[in-house]
């Protein structure tokens, strides 16, 4: 059976993980985070570069095989920050060439989505919902398609801006899940939904505005933002099953271990006789078991890179979705 090593340095995340048929042997990761301010993408490679060699051997161990075990390499190569891609790969073609094996570069997006194959969805439309992404893609006539997506920013980053902003420490969306359960009162927010994308800026600024207006309490602004923003997320979504006729709907990316995002979806679902997938937490979060399943998937569809070829091969920090040509499938 072969062996296959993950690395993923998309943004915060370090990670690495052994995959074997479709099995997770080891999933081991390392977030960067910072008290104040966004991410400073030099800063970030900066911590990958230190804690990448305790990774992988943690990694490794977890698995319980040599490395000289290992018979293929895969590795985010996008989109994501390009300071950190580079982290990624440079590590990926050290140890590429001193095992002498071939490396796969995957699609971080795609990653999130074939990982569903664990929860046993076919053919879903997946509601991406990460900091940086906010997209529905499915697969469509030979590639994967984004059938809707933000306009603005995605939806992590607009909930850690307003949390940031009312005080209550990054990540912002497990603290606005827990905030929202007390909130009682529904407060109006604008609604921006354009076919099947959305649309968060002006929603953030009319946040801001109520909070520092006084009148409203936080915990009542925590509950309309999930409100507000999750149905128009499942309202996209649910647009894009009808559109493709598909009969699945999967959540992915770190939004998606909202409890209530989760509620919203699985109702629509029952509404529509669509069946809903999610993912374990550590598998919707930034992770490197996904590009490892996802990179088994390629490799064994003849989709590798060896010897000299691999120099050639490099990062692609705004890599579309829809660029990826899907020969696996
Ligand atoms: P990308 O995958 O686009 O590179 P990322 O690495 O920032 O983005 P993830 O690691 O997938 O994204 O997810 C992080 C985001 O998930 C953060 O914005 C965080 O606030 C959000 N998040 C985590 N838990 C919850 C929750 N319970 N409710 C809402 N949001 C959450
Ligand atoms: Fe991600």
């Amino acid at each position: 059976m072969v062996i296959v090593l993950g690395i993923e340095s998309t943004a915060h995340t370090f990670g690495v993980a052994v995959v074997s048929g479709g099995r997770i042997l080891s999933n081991v990761k390392r977030v960067f985070t910072t008290e104040q301010g966004g991410m400073i993408p030099i800063e970030v490679a900066g911590f990958h570069a230190n804690n990448k060699n305790e990774i992988y051997f943690e990694a490794l161990n977890e698995a319980e095989i040599d490395e000289n075990k290992i018979d293929v390499i895969a590795f985010s190569q996008g989109p994501g920050l390009a300071p950190c891609l580079i982290e990624g790969m440079k590590f990926t073609k050290e140890l590429a060439e001193r095992l002498k094996i071939p490396i796969v570069p995957v699609n971080h997006c795609i990653a999130h989505l074939e990982i569903g194959q664990l929860t046993g969805a076919k053919d879903p439309v997946m509601l991406y919902c990460s900091g940086a992404n906010t997209q529905i893609i499915a697969y469509a006539s030979g590639k994967y398609r984004i059938f809707g997506e933000t306009l603005d920013i995605g939806v992590g980053n607009f909930i850690d801006t307003f949390a940031r902003y009312a005080g209550i420490g990054f990540p912002g969306g497990p603290a606005i899940q827990k905030l929202a359960e007390s909130g009682k009162r529904y407060i109006e927010l604008p609604y921006k939904v354009k076919g099947m994308d959305i649309a968060l800026s002006g929603i953030l600024t009319n946040l801001k505005q109520k909070l520092e207006s006084g009148k409203c309490k936080l915990e009542d602004l925590a509950y309309s933002l999930q409100e507000t923003v999750f149905a128009m997320l499942v309202e996209t979504a649910e647009r894009a099953l009808a559109h493709t006729g598909k009969k699945e709907l999967l959540l992915g990316g770190g939004v998606a271990c909202n409890k209530r995002l989760q509620e919203m979806c699985k109702i629509m679902c029952r509404e529509r006789k669509a069946k809903f997938f999610c993912p374990e937490p550590s598998l919707l979060v930034d992770n490197a078991a996904m590009i490892a399943y996802l990179g088994e998937i390629m490799f064994k569809n003849g989709i590798k890179f060896k010897g000299k070829q691999i120099e050639k091969v490099d990062i692609k920090p705004k890599q579309r979705t829809d660029e990826v040509e899907v020969k696996w499938k």
